[in-house]
């Protein structure tokens, strides 16, 4: 068989730069991290989620009336159409809620298609506004029998977001720190899901069919599904001495310990220390300290043992369940944030498209000769 000429592998693709983006440096040589420009730090300390979400989508900061409009139209869209609801009412009880997720925007994608005429940022700012309705809306008929109400009157997305997840309105406090999480959360350049969502819109897909190949590639532990694997970590122990020994062992039986890591930053994640900042006054807060420094032992270990250290999601697993989040809707609090991400690529994959289709190393038999089936051993 003729050899490819030059033909390069990578595993994982791992050091492979698979396109242009203007949206997200991430992981340069000082492991920052900056969405259109704007360093991680500042938009956590100064920007809102919503903010955020304008500048990561459009390219660039919203002017003061573009903000308070954009926050009107978030809070128009919020509420689902009827007939998704009765889709979700024969859902299971039991189901996966990030399978519930992808069901859900598959569904939506047969009630409200795409248009053009609608403008391009239309689906985006839909998703952006509704994306965690659907599983929240299912969650609470099947835990407490009732139909939820999808219209709060909360302004702020991330007030909105923790009104429907708790049943009852947030301090400002909370909404602020789950807003700075969804900040955290929603962009990182070519990621497993967002580079899934760009493969599928560079075939010239639709919009719903990439998000729901997004949600597919964040369910995974490796991926999103690492933040819920960290807080049954971080309980396990009872103590720090117990963290220690529990860690090493597991390390010694080579086992993977989740939230740490990353295929792009060496040294650190630089949205964990903002969520670590958040996770330790969560847990003063709470008096909980202990769960905190049995987490912060971890961390020790890891970075001692390993040289690893913590991504986004280990702290956050911390601050989510502070913030009463059932654990099952971690993963599903990154999706619901990471829209915005998805998003901003797939509109950029649309304006400059080439088909996403790469080489594979063949690693199987040679040419073989056809054998009729009597003659097969
Ligand atoms: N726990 C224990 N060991 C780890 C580890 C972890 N979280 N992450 C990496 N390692 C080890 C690997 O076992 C490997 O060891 P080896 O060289 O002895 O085989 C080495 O570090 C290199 O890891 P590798 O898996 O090649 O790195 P990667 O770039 O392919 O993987 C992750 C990056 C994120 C997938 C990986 O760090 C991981 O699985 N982390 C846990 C899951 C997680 O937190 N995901 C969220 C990512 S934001």
């Amino acid at each position: 068989m003729a050899e490819v000429a030059e033909k390069k592998k990578s595993g994982g693709l791992a050091g492979v730069i698979a396109g242009d983006s203007s949206i997200c440096l991430c992981g340069s040589e000082e492991e920052s991290l900056l969405y259109r420009g704007y360093p991680i730090e500042d938009l956590a300390r100064f920007a809102s989620f919503e903010e955020t979400a304008w500048l990561i989508l459009r390219g660039s900061l919203p002017t003061e009336k573009e903000l308070s409009d954009y926050r009107v139209v978030l809070k128009e869209k919020r509420d689902l159409p009827v007939n998704l609801k009765a889709i979700l009412e024969q859902i299971p009880k039991d189901a996966g809620m990030m399978d519930v997720m992808r069901t859900s925007v598959s569904a939506l994608g047969h009630f409200e298609p795409e248009i053009e005429e609608k403008g391009r940022f239309d689906i985006a700012d839909k998703l952006v506004s509704c994306i965690g309705a659907p599983l929240l809306y299912w969650h609470t008929l099947h835990t407490k029998g009732k139909r939820l109400d999808l219209v709060t009157q909360e302004k702020n997305h991330s007030g909105h977001l923790l009104q429907l997840i708790l049943g009852h309105e947030a301090s400002e406090e909370h909404q602020r720190f789950l807003d700075i999480a969804l900040i955290l959360y929603a962009e990182h350049e070519f990621n497993a899901s967002t580079f899934t969502v760009r493969t599928i819109a560079s075939t010239l897909s639709d919009f719903y069919s990439a998000i729901c190949g997004g949600i597919g590639a964040l369910s995974g532990p490796l991926h999103g599904g690492a933040n819920e694997k960290a807080i049954e970590l971080i309980l396990k122990f009872q103590s720090q001495q117990e963290a220690e020994q529990g860690v090493l062992r597991m390390l010694e039986r080579k086992e993977l310990i989740m939230g740490f890591g990353h295929r792009v930053y060496t040294t650190r994640d630089p949205r964990s220390d903002i969520i670590k900042d958040i996770a330790r006054k969560l847990a003063e807060d709470a008096g909980d300290l202990e769960t905190f420094e049995i987490a912060e032992r971890i961390e020790e270990v890891m970075r001692r043992e390993k040289k690893l250290f913590p991504n986004l999601d280990f702290y956050s697993a911390l601050a989510f369940r502070y913030l009463g989040i059932p654990t099952a809707m971690f993963t599903p609090i990154f999706v619901m944030s990471r829209i915005v991400g998805w998003s901003a690529h797939l509109l950029e994959q649309r304006q400059n498209n080439k088909l996403i289709r790469p080489l594979s190393n063949y690693t199987g038999p040679k040419r073989e000769t056809w054998k009729p089936i009597g003659k097969r051993s």
